[in-house]
Parts: structure tokens; C-alpha cells; sequence
């Protein structure tokens, strides 16, 4: 069965779980220095997604202000893509956002992801550029 719990408590096992999937993906996978990728941790709501107990994807949402969040550090463990838990836990958060009367997510894309984000309805606007030396674009959907 699939679950999604989000929180605020840097404490909880749900948010030491998700950092545990973003090490595994971003500092041991695509080799992001550690500095770069723990921060802002106590402004953002941090998502995990379970499958039955195991921790497959996770994301964060950063305050920008309140009609607008964004979308940052979406993981799915190497194993577990290709099955929409990406899809999913982006809904999630879209649903969530909506709930809350947000308008617009926005993201800073890997240029190999923006398929995957094309197909969920956001747009890439600006330049590209680089962070933590990968290509980035950044996208826009309004919900
Ligand atoms: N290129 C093209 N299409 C892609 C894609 C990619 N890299 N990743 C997913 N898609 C497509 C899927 O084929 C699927 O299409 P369909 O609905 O037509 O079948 C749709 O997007 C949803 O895919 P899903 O299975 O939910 O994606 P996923 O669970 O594998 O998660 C990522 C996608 C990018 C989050 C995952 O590959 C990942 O964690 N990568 C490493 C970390 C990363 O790069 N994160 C993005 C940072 S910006």
C-alpha cells in the first residue's frame, strides 16, 4: 500500500527517512556535496512516500511566499522508478498546495527530468544554469 506523510520535525523518522533517500540519490548517486544539499531544512514541509514501510520517494516544498511554493529535492530510490512514484508524490504535494490556496509550484529542473515534469503540466521559463554542477531549467505550473 502506497502512503505519503509529510512534516516539519527535523526530529521525526519521516524526515530522517526522506534525507536518507536524498543521500542515497543526490550525494552517493549524482555526487551533490553534502553542504549543498542539507540546507533550509527547518523552512520546508518534507514529504515521504512509503510502499507498504519502505521509504521509495521524497520531496520538499519551499515557502516563497503565499501564493507560491517550490518544488525541491524530488528522489525516487534507483529501484523504484519507472513505476509512478515520482508522478505520485508530485500530485500529492500539487493536492496539498491547492488545499492551502497556493497558485503557482515552481521548480529548478535537471534537464534529464524535464520530461517527466513536462508531462505534469509545468513549463520551463529563463535560462539555463548550473547548481552543484548540474544543468538546471527552471519550470512553472500553475495549480
Ligand atoms: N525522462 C523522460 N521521461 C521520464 C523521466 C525521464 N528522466 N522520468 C520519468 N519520466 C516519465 C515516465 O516515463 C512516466 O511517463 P508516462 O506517464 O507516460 O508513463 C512519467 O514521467 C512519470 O514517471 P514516474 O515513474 O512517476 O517517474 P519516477 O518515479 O521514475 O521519478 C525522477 C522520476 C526524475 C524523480 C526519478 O528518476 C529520480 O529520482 N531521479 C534521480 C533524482 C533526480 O534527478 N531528481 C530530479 C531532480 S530535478
Amino acid at each position: 500500500m502506497l502512503t505519503v506523510h509529510s512534516t516539519t520535525d527535523l526530529e521525526s523518522q519521516i524526515y530522517k527517512d526522506s534525507l536518507a533517500l536524498r543521500f542515497k540519490v543526490f550525494v552517493a548517486e549524482q555526487a551533490v556535496p553534502t553542504e549543498l544539499e542539507v540546507e533550509d531544512e527547518e523552512i520546508c514541509l518534507h514529504f515521504t512516500m512509503y510502499d507498504n514501510e519502505q521509504a521509495v520517494a521524497t520531496a520538499r516544498l519551499y515557502p516563497i511566499d503565499d501564493k507560491r511554493l517550490k518544488v525541491q529535492r524530488v528522489a525516487v530510490d534507483k529501484l523504484g522508478r519507472g513505476k509512478g512514484y515520482g508522478r505520485d508524490i508530485m500530485l500529492h504535494m500539487e493536492d496539498y498546495a491547492k488545499q492551502d490556496g497556493f497558485e503557482e509550484l515552481i521548480l529548478g529542473a535537471q534537464l534529464h527530468a524535464t520530461p517527466f515534469y513536462t508531462k505534469l503540466g509545468y513549463e520551463a521559463f529563463g535560462e539555463e544554469y548550473l547548481d552543484a554542477g548540474i544543468k538546471h531549467t527552471d519550470m512553472l505550473k500553475k495549480i
